[in-house]
């Protein structure tokens, strides 16, 4: 079975490149590089023990991705593709429309076209909204709108697959709402390579470790949690990979719509983050707690049970061991893919 995996040259589609070559897959990875380098893809190569093939191209060129299915004999996309800064979204929210929407279309168009019907979408906790109670479940309906133009990429796309599945029978998608991807592979050769300064918690309190960045900034620590700074559900990438290969074999049972939450179930807050790095670093790790952060929840964490019965995955490392990996990965490769 070949697996189409967009955005494959990025943080989490390299990762599920290594699951899913692992679990017997054929893959091709297609990436247009915009937030991503040939250097990603050439470790996981390597990582996977496997040449697979590789196009670069953008998917929003909706010829170069009928092509794509053209060359290659495709059963299933897992569609990583996407941009997805949350601050940035909100200044350049057409680039964002574009770009995500017009991607999802083409590879729709192209799957039409060459009878492909497995979709597996990265979707994120963030269409859940402000107000659905916590643990997010998959029962609570997802918010009218959410908080930025980017989550507004995610909720349009889920949308047009559940319409897809409506209309062209047969057709399957797995919707995979994940929480706060951190972590990298215990190799050390490939993680989370942000450009510039990190938006994202972990990359920027790796890069405080690695000496770059002078000190963490928490945002607020006011909130209504244990230590007053925000809780999110942290999901180590190598268990948020073995989650699509799960989804896969459920694809592969003709599932039709099918919507699950990839977490541990778990929150940790800010502070409790940058301790655990410290420990993994070895030193502490300087910071100040600075004003809220506009747009934050004070807490989400996911319901993990219906990943846990419906797809038989349960995320299974630690904040420790997600700390320790991001730090292998940082302090092998200060500047990161450079
Ligand atoms: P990433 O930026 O590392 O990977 C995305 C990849 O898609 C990049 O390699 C980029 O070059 C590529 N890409 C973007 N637009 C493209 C286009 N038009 N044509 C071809 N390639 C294109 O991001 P990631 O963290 O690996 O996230 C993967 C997916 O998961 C994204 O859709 C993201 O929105 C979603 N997601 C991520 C998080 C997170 O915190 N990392 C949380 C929830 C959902
Ligand atoms: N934080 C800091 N200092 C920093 C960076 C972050 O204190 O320098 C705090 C944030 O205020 C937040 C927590 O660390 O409380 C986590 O922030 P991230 O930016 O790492 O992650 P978010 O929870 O804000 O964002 C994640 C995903 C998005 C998704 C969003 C909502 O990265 O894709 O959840 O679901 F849209």
């Amino acid at each position: 079975m070949t697996i189409l995996v967009t955005g494959g040259a990025g943080y989490i589609g390299s990762h599920t490149c290594i699951e899913l070559v692992k679990a017997g897959y054929d893959i091709v990875v297609a990436d247009n590089f915009v937030n991503s380098c040939m250097e990603a893809v050439v470790r996981t190569r390597k990582l996977c023990g496997v040449d697979f093939p590789f196009e670069e191209i953008d998917l929003c060129d909706y010829a170069a991705t009928d092509a794509l299915f053209d060359k290659y004999h495709i059963d299933a996309i897992i569609h990583f593709a996407g941009l997805k800064a949350v601050g940035e979204s909100t200044r350049i929210p057409i680039e964002y429309y574009k770009n995500n929407l017009d991607s999802a279309l083409s590879l729709l168009a192209a799957m039409k076209k060459h009878d492909v019907k497995n979709f597996i979408f990265s979707s994120s906790a963030t269409v859940y909204g402000a107000d659905a109670p916590v643990p997010y479940n998959e029962a609570t309906p997802v918010s009218r709108s959410a908080s930025s133009p980017y989550g507004n990429t995610k909720l349009m796309i889920e949308y047009i697959l559940k319409d897809t599945v409506k209309a062209i029978p047969g057709f399957n998608a797995v919707l995979l709402r994940y929480f706060n991807p951190v972590g990298a592979h215990e190799s050390g050769e490939i993680g989370e390579d942000p450009t510039g300064i990190p938006n994202n918690l972990m990359p920027y309190v790796a890069k405080v470790a690695v000496g770059k960045l002078d000190m963490v900034h928490i945002f607020g620590n006011d909130y209504p949690t244990p230590d007053g700074t925000c809780l999110r559900d942290y999901i180590h990438v190598v268990d948020l990979a073995k989650g699509h290969v799960a989804a896969l074999k459920k694809i592969q049972q003709n599932c039709g719509l099918f919507v699950c939450n990839l977490g541990t179930g778990k929150g940790t807050s800010v502070l409790e983050m940058v301790k655990a790095f410290s420990k993994s670093c070895g030193h502490e790790l300087p910071y100040e707690f600075a004003p809220r952060r506009e747009g934050d929840l004070p807490a989400f964490w996911a319901d993990p049970a219906f990943a846990r019965d419906e797809l038989g995955w349960v995320a299974e490392k630690g904040i420790q061991e997600m700390c320790d990996d991001v730090w292998h990965w940082q302090s092998k490769n200060p500047n990161g893919y450079k």
